[in-house]
């Protein structure tokens, strides 16, 4: 016969697992499906940077004095896109989930390598996977997690009305669990602000650019430099033409899993939390994921097979799959482009990066400091605007006419400009909807990379046709 005690456990027991079934959000951490995987899925990141669930669903609603105004409502105008034709209520794109003792939210790869273009303004947005995340504001996320966590009203009883709002059958128990876990999680966040903290000391990252290493240096307790290490986020297309290069965009590493690897570590992912399963088929995949072709209709194939020629000679060296060069690094004082990323990634970090991983069987162990940046494959190339490794330049045109780079434009705007090649970047939609971007920031020139600037005009032409096949 049971005691007392043991009823009254038993009984607790089972309160314990309705508690846990009914604060559970119908929601999963792996999926079937690749690409749903990719932009849903966890790589496990969510013990250092996720959020709890319902913490994570109401801040939007209650601190939306706090969110930069761009267009959308909620997380995205901070760039996380929803997704069309998902039920209501769904996670926008880059954002993971796990369930730990409570559900977290956490961030994956398709945060910063999903993006979007629309054709014209009135277009539907084409959502394309392995494209850079040009809307996406990272350091706009992290500020605001840091406001709301300043505010007075994140507290228990402000955050807690609002999550019942929207989750009136919460349990007891979870309510209980998240008087302890609103606390933790105003700490959690002030404690990475106070880590990023060389954050806004810098020049703003804007939209669709972050700063890969200086975290790093914060991660492994490297002394803190002025460097500006912002760049543009970069496509994961074509992985397998890409194994044994030298790549990022200083050619720090060549090896194609250990740049996988780094990313979700830099993404918040621990080498104890790392999702190695997760992470494998996401690595799998991106092998062979292709771009999105750049419109047949669009493309004058007379011009583009003028162009051809010219690029064979002048720039298929460095760039072509097969080029004696692809996969190598150019040196700064031959190429020109901004300094900042390349003397971000010092000496003593690099060594330092070969330390991640100690114990396992991936122990890291190919990175090495370059002298430049590295020569890299094209692929997909229209999608990639804004172009070099800062994303300095708006568009192909502008690459190769030096006098239009601007000095000052938009980015984060996504309809394309199939003239220019690269999206719209000035004029009142795109200053409304972007953000600013100006080249005079440390970090943020425009110079350097002359090739092919001084041919004729007509050659120059036909190199930019020639490259919207890619
Ligand atoms: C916070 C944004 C962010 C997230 C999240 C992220 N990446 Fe990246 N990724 C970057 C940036 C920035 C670079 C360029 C780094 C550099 O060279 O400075 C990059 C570069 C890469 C590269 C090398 C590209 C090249 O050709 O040089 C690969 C591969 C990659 N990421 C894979 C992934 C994978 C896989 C994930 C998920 C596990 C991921 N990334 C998550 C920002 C991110
Ligand atoms: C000597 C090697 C070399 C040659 C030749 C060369 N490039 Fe490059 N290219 C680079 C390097 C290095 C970068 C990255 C520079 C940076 O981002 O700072 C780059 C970047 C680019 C980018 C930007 C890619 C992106 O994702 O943002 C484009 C576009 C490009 N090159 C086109 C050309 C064209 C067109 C030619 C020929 C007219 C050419 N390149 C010739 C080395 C070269």
């Amino acid at each position: 016969m049971m005691t007392r005690t043991s009823l009254i456990l038993a009984a607790f027991a089972l309160l314990l697992v309705a508690g846990a079934g009914a604060q559970q959000p119908e929601d999963q951490s792996s999926f079937t499906d690749i690409d749903e995987h990719f932009k849903y899925g966890s790589v496990g990141t969510e013990e250092r940077v996720g959020l709890p669930y319902w913490i994570w669903r109401v801040l939007p609603t209650l601190f939306e004095d706090k969110l930069p105004k761009r267009p959308g409502s909620g997380y995205e105008r901070l760039g996380f896109m929803p997704e069309p034709g998902r039920p209501a209520q769904s996670r926008p794109i880059g954002t993971s989930f796990l369930q730990d003792r409570t559900a977290l939210v956490g961030l994956n790869c398709a945060t910063c390598h999903v993006g979007s273009y629309r054709e014209t303004p009135t277009s539907p947005r084409q959502i394309v996977s392995g494209m850079p995340a040009n809307q996406m504001d990272l350091q706009g996320y992290a500020n605001f997690l840091t406001a709301c966590a300043q505010d007075p009203r994140f507290d228990y009883d402000t955050i807690m009305a609002a999550i019942r709002k929207e989750n009136p059958d919460m349990s007891w128990l979870d309510r209980l669990t998240y008087r302890f876990v609103i606390g933790a999680t105003k700490k959690g966040i002030l404690e990475r602000a106070r880590d990023n903290s060389w954050f806004n000391t810098r020049p703003p990252q804007g939209v669709g650019r972050v700063d890969t290493f200086n975290p790093y240096k914060v991660l492994l307790k490297v002394p803190m430099d002025d460097q500006v290490g912002t760049v543009d986020l970069p496509s994961l297309w074509n992985q397998r033409m890409r194994q044994g290069m030298s790549l990022h965009w200083d050619g720090n590493n060549n090896s194609v899993e250990e740049r996988n690897k780094s990313a979700a570590i830099g993404a918040g992912a621990t080498p104890q939390s790392l999702n190695l399963l997760s992470l494998r088929r996401i690595e799998n995949w991106i092998l062979d994921l292709r771009p999105p072709r750049f419109p047949a209709a669009q493309i004058d194939s007379r011009l583009a097979a003028t162009g051809a020629g010219i690029y064979k000679q002048e720039c298929a060296s460095c760039h072509a799959p097969d080029g004696a060069y692809v996969g190598k690094v150019t040196p700064l004082a031959e190429i020109k482009t901004d300094p900042g990323r390349l003397e971000s990634f010092t000496a003593e970090l690099s060594t330092r990066m070969n330390t991640i991983g100690e114990g396992r069987s991936w122990r890291f162990s190919h990175f090495t400091k370059t002298n430049g940046y590295a020569n890299m494959p094209l692929d997909g190339l229209w999608l990639r605007a804004p172009y070099l490794h800062n994303g300095s330049v708006p568009d192909l045109r502008a690459l190769l006419f030096p006098d239009e780079r601007p000095a000052v434009f938009y980015r984060g705007y996504d309809v394309y400009d199939w003239a220019r090649v690269g999206f719209i970047s000035s004029g009142p939609a795109a200053e409304s909807e972007g953000v600013r971007f100006d080249t005079a920031l440390k970090g943020n020139a425009n110079a350097g990379h002359l090739y092919g600037t001084t041919l004729p005009v007509p050659d120059r032409l036909a190199l930019i046709e020639y490259m919207k096949t890619f």
